[in-house]
């Protein structure tokens, strides 16, 4: 098997003891394959990072909800964020305890929040009206409260939370309004928390977000956390020798801020961070299969069987993912081209990657979309009534077991009464 545009996968022996053609072989294409050494290894860098006694490092579990990948992060002494019932339901069949959850959430339905206090999940609020629908569902209980700290940042205008032209978060305008609903409630305000939105590469928004949260923290006595959010990037661009987020130099610039701010405050609190994409986007690899090779109007489509259902990132975000090549025969590649690589949707803008230079593309060649790991097949879904992909995890040992199996047509088709 040729591994061609593939200096990354080859150099972190990426697929174990198998390799991209066996692995669609034997589970379909296509088909997301996910790393546990580098899953478990950014756990580690996640909570080593921040020289700090008392960091829980809360695992954004959107990013990916796989439950394996969720049992894994557990036994690597993370603890959760959850965004909806249907979270805080994956996260208790893991194994994690009440008390590792925290529910953030947005707009939540009566029931919704009811579902997370029977549970005794602790549950972030984000507006006043909810503040005012969660005292009246469980008085004298306790409750976090998501601010928005003003400052925002992200890869895509989608995914800035914090800031102005978001929905998200208290404004720190309101806290006389907050302290009288929690008095009214007899509410115990546990923590607060925020998001400024979702991957930074230079640290400074967050450091800024940072001292906005600890301004905001001092206006309430006797908070246990709070929460910083996540956002922490990943170099999507590997094949261009993108820098990585320098944990170590943001760690030590977030310390000093939450020693002084602990001093000051006269408790040990514990900080929370929330990384999803951080953790689990480079332990994911999708591969997918090439079915056609055309010209239309002057321009070059590689065809494949990633239509946007499969992974939404290119076509929602315009997102960059890194491309590597597997074939299985000794055809040479005897040039490079610039291409699109495209899905079998039936709309124009199904893309994985427009304008591409790669080397030559064949039929039959398998594909590698790097980096998917994160946002991939939780945003998956059957448009056109195509199935989702498998799941695979490639082991510490090098060997492969399937996590979770393709749809079916008998799936698509189970809900109809
Ligand atoms: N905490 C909260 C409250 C969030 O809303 C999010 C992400 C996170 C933590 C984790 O952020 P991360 O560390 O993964 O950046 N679908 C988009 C990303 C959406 C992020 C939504 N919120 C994408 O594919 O880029």
């Amino acid at each position: 098997m040729q591994y061609i545009n593939a200096d990354i996968t080859q150099s972190n022996n990426f697929f174990g003891n198998t390799n991209p053609y066996e692995l669609i072989h034997e589970y379909g294409s296509p088909l997301y394959v996910y790393n546990e050494k580098i899953f478990r290894l950014r756990c580690r860098e996640m909570k080593s990072f921040i020289p700090y006694p008392k960091i829980s490092v809360n695992y954004s579990v959107k990013a990916n909800s796989n439950l394996q990948l969720l049992k894994i992060a557990r036994e690597e002494g993370l603890n959760v964020d959850a965004m909806s019932p249907g979270e805080i339901f994956f996260e208790l069949e893991a194994g994690f305890k009440p008390e590792q959850i925290l529910f953030i959430s947005n707009n939540a339905s009566k029931e919704e929040m009811q579902y997370a206090i029977d549970r005794n999940i602790t549950i972030s609020i984000d507006s006043l009206s909810q503040l005012e629908q969660y005292g009246k569902l469980n008085p004298g209980g306790p409750v976090a409260v998501r601010f928005n700290p003003g400052v925002g940042a992200g890869h895509s205008k989608k995914v800035v939370t914090g800031g102005k032209g978001t929905k998200f978060g208290v404004d720190s305008s309101f806290i006389p309004q907050v302290k009288e609903i929690l008095k009214k409630y007899n509410l115990r305000l546990v923590g607060i928390n925020q998001h400024i939105g979702s991957l930074f590469m230079d640290a400074s928004p967050y450091l800024e977000g940072v001292k906005s949260l600890l301004s905001i923290a001092s206006n309430f006595e006797d908070l246990e956390f709070v929460d910083l959010g996540g956002g922490f990037g990943i170099p999507y661009r590997k094949q261009e020798n993108e820098a990585r987020l320098d944990l170590s130099k943001l760690g030590e610039e977030l310390a000093p801020l939450l020693h002084n701010w602990t001093s000051a405050y006269g408790k040990e609190i514990t900080f929370k961070i929330e990384p999803g994409r951080y953790i689990s986007a480079e332990a994911g690899v999708l591969l997918g299969t090439v079915h056609a090779v055309k010209s239309n109007c002057g321009d070059k489509y590689i065809g494949t069987d990633l239509g946007f259902n499969i992974l939404v990132r290119p076509v929602m975000y315009d997102s960059h993912h890194d491309i590597e090549i597997y074939r299985n025969s000794d055809i040479a590649s005897q040039k490079e081209e610039i291409v699109n690589i495209v899905g079998n949707i039936c709309e124009s803008g199904d893309y994985i990657a427009k304008e591409r230079l790669l080397p030559e593309i064949f039929e039959g060649d398998i594909i590698g979309v790097l980096d998917a790991g994160a946002y991939g097949h939780v945003m998956s879904s059957n448009y056109n009534n195509r199935l989702r992909p498998a799941e695979v995890l490639i082991k510490e040992n090098g060997e492969h077991q399937l996590v979770r199996r393709r749809d079916t047509l008998e799936d698509l088709i189970r809900f109809y009464l």
